[in-house]
This record gives C-alpha cells, sequence and structure tokens, in this order.
C-alpha cells in the first residue's frame, strides 16, 4: 500500500476556515466512513449542535472549533462597549460550554479566549475581534505541535518494541486521531510519526476496538489508519483479552479526554476495561495526553462529570430495527470511563512521558 499521508490528512482536515472566515467547516464524523462531506457552521446553535451530536468529536478537536466559534460569533457582536462585548463574549462561551461535560479541552479552550479578550479588554472592540481570530489560530496550529511531540515520545517506544521482519501489534480504542485533533491525533501519532521515519505502513498493525456504541474505533480510526496505508484490523470490543492473550498486541494507546492530578484518565467507555486487561497480560498501556488535557484542579477521576448519552444509540442507532426490545431499559450509556492511575503505564504528553506518581511528575513538567 502507498504512504499517501500528506494527501490524507488535507481531505479529512478536521476543523477550517470556510470563505471569509464567515462559517467553519468542519467534516461530518457521523456520516464516516462511507460519505466524506464536509459542512458549513454559521450560527452557534448549528456549532453546539455539531458538538453534541459528535459531527466534529475527540478532545482537541472539540477545543479547536470551540475557539473558532468564539472568533467567530465574537466577530458578529454589535457594540464598541468592552463591557459590554466581553458580556456577549462570556455569554457565547457559556453556551458553548454547555455541549458536552467531559473533555476539559472544551472549556480550557473557551476559558483561553474569553481571557485573551479580557486581556485585551482596553483596546477597540474591532481590535479585540481581530486578536481573537488569532487566538484561535495559535490554538489550533500549537494543537498540530502538540501532537507531532506526543508521536516522538510514542515512536520512540514503538522502536524499543520493533522487531525485524516482523509487523508490530499495537492496539488502540475509539478514535484519538487525525479526525480529532488538527492533525496526527495523540493516539495515533506515533504511528504517523514512524510513517515520517520511514517505517512502511506494513511495519505496524494496529488493531482498533471497534468501540460501542458510537463506533469510533470501527468508523474512524481504522478509516484513518488504512487510508494512511498502515495494517489495519478491526474487533469487536468483546474479543480484546483474547487477542492480548494471542501474545499479538505489544503495546496499547489510547488518547484521553480528561486527566485528574492523581493520572486518573477519562477516555471512551470501555477504556478502564481494556487497562485491566492489558495489566493481567502484561501489555504497556499508554495514555496519550496533551497538557491542556490534564486538569489539576480536578483531584481525582471521581470527580470527573461523566457524560451520560441517548438510549437509542445503544438500542437502535445503527440498526435497520432495534436490536433490544422497546420495554428494556437502556438508559446506562455513559460515554467515557475512568482508568485508574495504577493501571496506566504512562502518561504522554508533548512536553514528556511522565510515570507514577502523576501529580509530581505533572507539576515536573510545568503543568499546573
Ligand atoms: O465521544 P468522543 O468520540 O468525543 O470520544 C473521544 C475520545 O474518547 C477520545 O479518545 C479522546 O477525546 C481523545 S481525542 C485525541
Amino acid at each position: 500500500m502507498k504512504n499517501n499521508l500528506d494527501e490524507f490528512f488535507e481531505k479529512v482536515i478536521t476543523v477550517k476556515w470556510g470563505p471569509d472566515k464567515k462559517s467553519i467547516d468542519i467534516i461530518d464524523q457521523t456520516l464516516l466512513p462511507n460519505t466524506i462531506k464536509r459542512i458549513q457552521i454559521k450560527d452557534k446553535e448549528a456549532l453546539w449542535e455539531a458538538i453534541k451530536k459528535l459531527r466534529v468529536r475527540g478532545a482537541p478537536a472539540i477545543g479547536v472549533s470551540a475557539a473558532y466559534g468564539i472568533a467567530m460569533f465574537a466577530n458578529e457582536i454589535e457594540t464598541d462597549d468592552q463591557a459590554k462585548f466581553l458580556e456577549e463574549v462570556k455569554q457565547i462561551k457559556d453556551y458553548l460550554a454547555s455541549s458536552r461535560p467531559t473533555a476539559v479541552n472544551l472549556f480550557w479552550a473557551l476559558n483561553r479566549m474569553e481571557q485573551t479578550a479580557i486581556a485585551n479588554k482596553d483596546k477597540p472592540v474591532s481590535e479585540i475581534k481581530k486578536i481573537l481570530f488569532e487566538e484561535a489560530e495559535k490554538i489550533r496550529e500549537e494543537d498540530v505541535q502538540i501532537s507531532r511531540n506526543i508521536g516522538k515520545i510514542g515512536f520512540d517506544l514503538l522502536k524499543d518494541l520493533k522487531e525485524d521482519g516482523k509487523e508490530l501489534g499495537i492496539m488502540t480504542h475509539c478514535n484519538a486521531g487525525t479526525l480529532a485533533t488538527a492533525k496526527y491525533g495523540t493516539a495515533t501519532a506515533p504511528m504517523y510519526i514512524a510513517l515520517e521515519n520511514g517505517w512502511e505502513g506494513k511495519d505496524m498493525h494496529v488493531y482498533c476496538d471497534e468501540t460501542r456504541p458510537l463506533l469510533q474505533g470501527a468508523r474512524l480510526t481504522s478509516f484513518e489508519l488504512v487510508n494512511s496505508g498502515i495494517t489495519t484490523s478491526v474487533q469487536c470490543d468483546n474479543m480484546a483479552s483474547l487477542l492480548m492473550k494471542t501474545g499479538k498486541i505489544k503495546i496499547i494507546f489510547v488518547g484521553c479526554d480528561r486527566v485528574a492530578a492523581n493520572g486518573d484518565a477519562a477516555n471512551k467507555i470501555g477504556t478502564s476495561g481494556l487497562a485491566i486487561i492489558a495489566k493481567h497480560y502484561g501489555v504497556p498501556f499508554y495514555v496519550c495526553a496533551p497538557s491542556s488535557t490534564i486538569d489539576m484542579h480536578t483531584k481525582t477521576g471521581d470527580d470527573i462529570p461523566i457524560e451520560m448519552r441517548d438510549p437509542e444509540e445503544i438500542k437502535s442507532m445503527w440498526y435497520k430495527e432495534p436490536m433490544v426490545p422497546a420495554a428494556v431499559d437502556t438508559s446506562f450509556n455513559p460515554a467515557f470511563d475512568v482508568t485508574d492511575h495504577n493501571l496506566i503505564t504512562g502518561i504522554i504528553t508533548e512536553k514528556g512521558m511522565c510515570h507514577a506518581p502523576y501529580d509530581e511528575a505533572f507539576k515536573k513538567l510545568g503543568i499546573v
């Protein structure tokens, strides 16, 4: 298979500006892998809906789209009065913040945008508007670099595990890939950096959990990786244990939506089960986390709010007919779970690798 990485990244770019920065152009991830369709977000209700419905999803990508949203909607505020402008920016921020509760990058990006406006409050409103566009762009560009750094650290781990002439088995869960970020992904970045460093797609074999109920692994991660030329498999979530028992999986990389100060990490539902199995079989389990995902104000995983989603996602969403009798309760549909820090081999941030005790490791890297 050909390594057509750049062409692919260009095609599936997650979030970009529409013409004249009057819209946010996103790839509608609910339609993948069968339909590649871009949609133009023009008002805040449409952005809220796109985040809620997972048209744009993945912690860093949610952060970037929220930052773009603040810049674009703030630009439409019709006032020259700075105090009134800041009040309206806050209202937009609070509204967008209500779309999804778990990924801390959403709040991180919204706060950063609001703080930027506040720090420039004495300038004319037209100037603050310009600065907000620049800040949103910075957030997007930084995300590309953050993923690259995470990828380089992850690639060092892959090099240590690689045996000549053999494909290296890697497992991942959900989608912490290019579609979840501005370019390289977090959990997929080590593989993309490997390709940039001369590895061929067949040097690796990535096993993607399908990731019920919304199938991000099957629909998104496998779509990305196979289009990048990497040998890719999809297995049902309940096959992970048997797969690890075969010895094929040498390392696991997952993303995260929020890491607490003690290293407990919230990620897509099913991640903690995977970590428990990995510990049993001695497979190293790494969480890939931009430092913006580490929330030092959240003490432990117990303090992380877990989003509950529509029961229909379990019952009927992917089927021609409901696959659960109508009278049966499917209301327990958490989008995320929390992996205990003692199940995590290491947390890879763009600033460096962290090992337990995590609160100390984070502080040493200047994460506060
Ligand atoms: O509900 P989703 O699809 O937004 O969940 C996404 C994940 O769980 C990702 O692993 C996480 O956001 C990290 S993305 C780099």
